[in-house]
């Protein structure tokens, strides 16, 4: 049963949003991936973020791009912590705009958002969030923080000045 949804604005958001995947994938939790517009199909968005948690979602990462408003939406529908994606999609000014639509939600309504294109964090979050009532996860993910230890100790020893 996936613990994670995956939700995107568009499927030109799945490049960035794979990382997410990817990432939940390597810490062997079932995710589910579906794309959900604010814009475009807000019914579906509305029925998504309303029965999310009834299937067993523990955690919904959102991303959107350009007037981002997918993950605020969720977050205003849905009782499970959402990680909102800004996505630098071609129609994101500079991706500021993508940023601050998901990051300046109104308090009571929280998204917790991670850096611009930052959909492997999310992963890594989500991660965490399930972790914390699963140990077997928990110890995946401390596996993966001694592995990014060990990446940057072997990096320093490969320095010669
Ligand atoms: C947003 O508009 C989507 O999340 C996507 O980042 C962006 C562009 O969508 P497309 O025009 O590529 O479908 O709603």
């Amino acid at each position: 049963m996936a613990q994670v949804g995956i939700i995107m604005g568009s499927d030109s958001d799945l490049p960035i949003m794979q990382e997410a995947i990817d990432i939940l994938k390597g810490f062997d939790i079932e995710v589910e991936v579906d794309i959900v517009s604010a814009h475009r199909t807000p019914e579906k968005m509305f029925d998504y973020g309303k029965n999310a948690h009834k299937r067993g979602i523990k955690v919904i990462i959102a991303g959107a791009g350009g007037a981002a408003h997918l993950p605020g939406m969720i977050a205003s529908l849905s009782p499970l912590p959402v990680i909102g994606v800004p996505v630098k999609s071609r129609n994101s000014i500079d991706g500021w705009d993508s940023v601050l639509s998901i990051l300046q939600m109104p308090g009571g309504v929280p998204v917790a958002t991670v850096a611009l294109d930052g959909a492997k964090n999310a992963g890594i979050l989500a991660a965490q969030i399930i972790g914390t009532s699963d140990t077997c996860i928990l110890d995946k993910i401390e596996a993966y923080k001694e592995g990014l230890k060990a990446k940057v100790i072997n990096a320093a020893k490969t320095i010669k000045p």
